[in-house]
């Protein structure tokens, strides 16, 4: 059996371009578009290409984005000012810090300090509290898990009452997605690097999600036949053929896995793309809650 590809490339392309009709209507009935405030700290060059695809994603959709660049010796207090700046900045609806931050900055004071409603990453300790109890809701999912999830309901597998084994427990995928699959009402397993025997929690997954940053660590033996497969990684692998020397594989190997899951995401060309996506609906959301 070959797993069914899910091609997160396509259903980020059309939601961005759902996105950009709601941005031209809000131009055209209120003479405002929605804005985004990018944070980059130093010089890590995964985290300044990822800053320039956000930015390049919010011109496509007609969304106004503006870059704060700051020298990796930025002081703490200098930080918490510009995002206080960009609270108080009407303009501004969303503001995205771009994490990790260099080692010096207490990142948690700096999300704590991001106005609720511009919370557009999710990663306000408030809006994680909401994720994480019952009967709540988060003002703003964060964007990867967010996609996660964009994805699962678009290969139609029902949640409730299925084994979702969530393999990872980061601050920015892993435990959202946990709490998003709970709140779905799955039952819901967080394997992580201490796991002990991690294939005998994976094998009865229903739903399996990889996000512990290793390089092919699920083997197709690992996986129920039929599971639906979402890989979130995004390692290099040394690979001579290729132009840079690398390529880019996911937490999953997914030439053993395609041929034992239902359904699979690819990398790249899965979860990556629904993450811009999903920041390019926050923001829009953050400035329709603007308006209102
Ligand atoms: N670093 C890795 N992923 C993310 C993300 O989604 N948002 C921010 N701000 N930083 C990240």
């Amino acid at each position: 059996m070959t797993a069914q590809l899910i091609d997160g490339k396509s259903i980020a392309a059309k939601i961005r371009e759902e996105i950009g009709t709601a941005v031209a209507a809000m131009q055209a009935q209120h003479d405002y578009v929605p804005g985004l405030a990018t944070v980059l700290v130093g010089e890590n060059p995964a985290s300044a290409t990822y800053v320039r695809m956000k930015q390049k994603a919010c011109a496509e959709a007609g969304i106004r984005s503006i870059g704060h660049e700051l020298p990796a010796g930025t002081g703490q207090t200098e930080l918490e000012e510009l995002v206080r700046a960009l609270n108080a900045d009407p303009q501004v609806n969303g503001i995205l810090v771009q994490l990790p931050l260099p080692d010096h900055l207490d990142d948690e004071a700096v999300l704590n300090s991001i106005d609720l409603g511009k919370d557009v990453d999710g990663f306000h300790p408030v809006n994680i509290g909401r994720l994480a109890m019952k009967g709540r809701d988060p003002l703003f999912i964060p964007c990867t898990p967010y996609g996660v999830m964009a994805l699962l309901e678009e290969v139609g597998v029902r949640l409730s009452g299925a084994e979702a084994v969530v393999v990872g427990r980061s601050n920015i995928v892993g435990l959202p997605v946990a709490m998003l699959l709970q709140k779905a009402n799955a039952t819901v397993t967080i394997c992580h690097s201490r796991t002990r025997d991690l294939a005998a929690h994976t094998r009865p997954a229903d739903v399996l999600i990889a996000a512990i940053g290793r390089a092919e660590m699920i083997t197709g033996d690992m996986i129920k036949p039929g599971a639906v497969v979402i890989d979130v990684g995004v390692n290099q692998k040394e690979d001579p053929t290729a132009k840079r020397g690398y390529r880019l594989v996911g937490d999953v190997e997914f030439e053993s896995a395609v041929e034992v899951a239902g359904a699979i995401t690819p990398v790249p060309g899965g979860v990556g793309p629904m993450t811009i996506a999903m920041l390019l609906k926050n923001t829009l959301r953050a400035a329709e809650l603007a308006l209102a």
